[in-house]
């Protein structure tokens, strides 16, 4: 898998699946069935540390973890997000993506953001690091956004996320997740993009689906979002990842039920 791959998967319609991993055993399970990024998320701080939020987690931290999915699964696309305060400046940016890649054997960095991330996409991408976008629910803001919230569903926020998307593409990057977004504009991003979307929370529209690993398997406290599906029932986590897969290919994942209106 390459950033290739993914665009040609877009054109021919072919969804990508996507599931976040933090440890070498996991990755080994996910990619042998058949999950095509693995995304070692900013997540971590919660589901690994037990923090109440993603801003504690430390590049060190991505290193670690990156480092062990990739020796759990040596042919992975693997994805590193930059955690909070890492890209807070163009040079801090490009250290920190270049050591995350350096040390882990990673293909790619993810930072969060749309207008005030455009220079770093492209400065990185110019330097050879590839980038994916996040945009909609950005959980590095939680305390400027007042929660975890579902985003756009004003029509000038939708506007200002459907624009920041073009952007995203235009400055260089090669996939965008879109985080907690109404169907219908997830649907309009996807389709006015020719990188791969990847929703969560986004609606089937999007061009690939990923999910926090722990939600998907039910281990997570609480309620869980509105988006996630429980792929664990009596069924071997093997056969959960693998129904997720199939789910994501088929299009019975998300069902309405997962998205927002
Ligand atoms: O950190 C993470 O796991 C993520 C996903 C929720 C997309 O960014």
């Amino acid at each position: 898998m390459n950033i290739h791959h993914f665009k040609q998967m877009k054109q021919q319609g072919e969804k990508i699946s996507c599931l976040t991993a933090y440890d070498a055993s996991f990755a080994r399970v996910l990619s042998e069935n058949g999950v095509e990024v693995l995304l070692v998320g900013d997540t971590l701080g919660m589901v690994i540390q037990g923090q109440a939020t993603t801003l504690p987690v430390r590049v060190e931290d991505m290193i670690y973890h990156a480092q062990a999915v990739r020796r759990g699964a040596p042919d992975a696309f693997i994805i590193v997000d930059l955690p909070f305060a890492s890209d807070l400046s163009l040079e801090l940016a490009l250290t920190n993506a270049a050591s995350i890649l350096k040390q882990s054997g990673a293909q790619m960095v993810k930072l969060e953001g749309g207008e005030r991330r455009l220079e770093t996409i492209r400065q990185l991408t110019t330097n050879g690091i590839p980038v994916c976008g996040h945009l909609g629910l950005t959980p590095q803001s939680v305390h400027k956004l007042g929660g975890y919230k579902v985003q756009g569903r004003e029509s000038d926020q939708a506007q200002t996320l459907l624009q920041e998307a073009k952007a995203i593409e235009q400055a260089g990057a090669d996939l965008l997740v879109l985080e907690c977004v109404p169907r219908g504009l997830g649907a309009d991003i996807s389709g006015a993009l020719s990188i791969p979307t990847i929703g969560i929370g986004a609606g089937p529209e999007c061009d690939g689906q990923v999910l926090v690993l722990q939600d998907m398997l039910g281990i997570s406290p609480g309620p869980g979002a509105k988006f996630n599906k429980v792929f664990l029932q009596n069924n071997s986590i093997a056969e959960a990842i693998s129904s997720f897969v199939q789910a994501v290919k088929n299009g019975t994942y998300p069902a309405n039920e997962h998205c927002y209106n």
